[in-house]
């Protein structure tokens, strides 16, 4: 298995293209089963998870292919059944439900399980399919979902952290061949929603309300063939910005959209991290020394929850307490014992990470466990003296393209390598 090995202590320098984004890509691929026309998705990120995504489109009849960071896929016929050798290993799949109950007026789907994160249910998801008018049947590990035909509804679907992304997703793309109108209360506003949302309607469907609490979807009798770009990934964007902090240096991000960074860049400031734009490029510098400052995670345009580990890893550096409270995941606090492996001092009490900052860290070995968990890691081995070996980064490779190349142009002194 891959590992990284970091030699710290270089301040990050020079400009670094952004990718586009994993999470609005995902929902977008699956979209792609609601027609038997073929969909053209460019700047797809060449990600392990997008890789798998295809596949599973494959598994369903539909044909799928990656060139130069743009997907062909042609869903002329499918099958309404994913076994759970595929969905169990990536939970993004789920979102292929929507668009087969759609289509198919059937779906069989794995349920999905936990992750490190936390339980992850889909309850949210099948109450949304539920209002449509479809059976929801539970058997084997399997969600059979299945109806006569499905018919607009309005449907509520916020849950115990609030809004669900993927499910409003779900419901979004099942509801679009449904008969009559639905409205989504308590949507997820994320700009991956509305990414899909514009998909979706270039597909030929009439969604409104896209990025608020209320979706309005207007059933339509079929859908076409549609060409699409996707939005830059900006939660890589945000993990280049702490990565410019914690490194004392000065990156220059092209691509990224200011606009989806707002949360980001205000705690960035409020930690001694300006944010800047310039032109169509943003521009992150220290403006001194780092502050200490407390973090609560929220559905958008709140603190992102995929960025909690980042900016974990930045505090760790500034002088003082920094109070981190994660309230999206159960358990997004994988990281903290592996940080304090670099010497780090963070103690968890409930919902909250407390971090005492300002220590310098040292480089060690250190166990990747998610994704974002693998990002702060790496993070940290950058600003840390001597040198950090990341293990596992299969976990990073499935949401960042080329990380350590990226790193490289910026000065980074790390390699991929064969790790534990
Ligand atoms: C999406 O996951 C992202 N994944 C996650 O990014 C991201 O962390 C998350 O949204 C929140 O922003 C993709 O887009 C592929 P949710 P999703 O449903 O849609 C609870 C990354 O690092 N919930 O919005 O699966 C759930 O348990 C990944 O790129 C229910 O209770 O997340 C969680 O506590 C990690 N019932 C909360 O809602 C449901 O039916 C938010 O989850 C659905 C969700």
């Amino acid at each position: 298995m891959d590992s990284f090995l970091i030699r710290g202590g270089v301040p990050l320098h020079g400009e670094v293209a952004i990718s586009g984004s994993k999470n609005a890509a995902l929902p977008i691929m699956a979209a792609a089963l609601l027609t038997d026309e073929p969909c053209v998705i460019r700047r797809v990120p060449d990600l392990s998870d997008t890789r798998f995504m295809a596949k599973i489109l494959e598994s369903l009849g539909a044909t799928a292919t990656f060139e130069d960071g743009t997907v062909s896929i042609h869903a002329k016929k499918v099958r309404g059944y994913a076994d759970y050798e595929l969905v169990r290993k990536m939970r993004g799949s789920i979102c292929i439900a929507g668009p087969l109950l759609a289509r198919l007026h059937k779906a069989r789907v794995s349920l999905p399980g936990g992750c490190i994160i936390g339980a992850r249910p889909i309850n949210l998801h099948l109450k949304g399919f539920a209002s449509l008018g479809a059976k929801i049947k539970i058997e084997n590990g399997y969600v059979d979902a299945s109806a006569k035909k499905l018919v607009g509804n309005s449907v509520f679907l916020g849950g115990r952290a609030g809004p669900t992304v993927l499910g409003t997703a779900n419901v979004m793309m099942a509801a679009t061949l449904s008969e009559g109108i639905t409205v989504i209360e308590s949507a997820a506003c994320e700009p991956e929603v509305v990414d899909l949302a514009k998909f979706l309607n270039a597909m030929g469907a009439q969604i409104s309300g896209a990025g608020s609490p209320t979706v309005t979807v207007t059933g339509v009798e079929k859908l076409h063939g549609a060409e699409h770009e996707v939005i830059p990934d900006r939660i890589e964007a945000a993990t280049f910005l702490v990565a410019a902090g914690a490194t004392n240096g000065e990156v220059t991000l092209k691509g990224a959209r200011a606009e989806h960074l707002r949360a980001v860049a205000d705690k960035l400031n409020e930690a001694g991290v300006a944010v800047e734009r310039s032109g169509p490029d943003l521009i992150a510098r220290r403006k001194g020394k780092l502050n200490a400052s407390d973090i609560t995670t929220l559905p958008y345009a709140g603190f992102p929850t995929d960025v909690q580990a980042q900016m974990m890893s930045l505090l760790t550096l500034a002088p003082g307490i920094s109070i981190i409270t994660e309230r999206i995941f159960e358990s997004r606090f994988m990281h903290v014992s592996e940080l304090a492996r670099l010497g780090a001092d963070i103690e968890i009490e409930g919902p909250s990470a407390i971090v005492k900052g300002g220590k310098p860290l040292s480089g060690a070995p250190v166990m990747a466990s998610d994704l974002r968990a693998s990002a702060a890691l790496v993070i940290a081995g950058l600003a840390a003296k001597g040198a950090t070996q990341v293990n596992r980064i299969y976990h990073l490779d499935r949401g960042y393209e080329q990380m350590d190349i990226k790193l490289k142009k910026l000065g980074a002194r790390i390699e991929r390598g064969a790790g534990d």
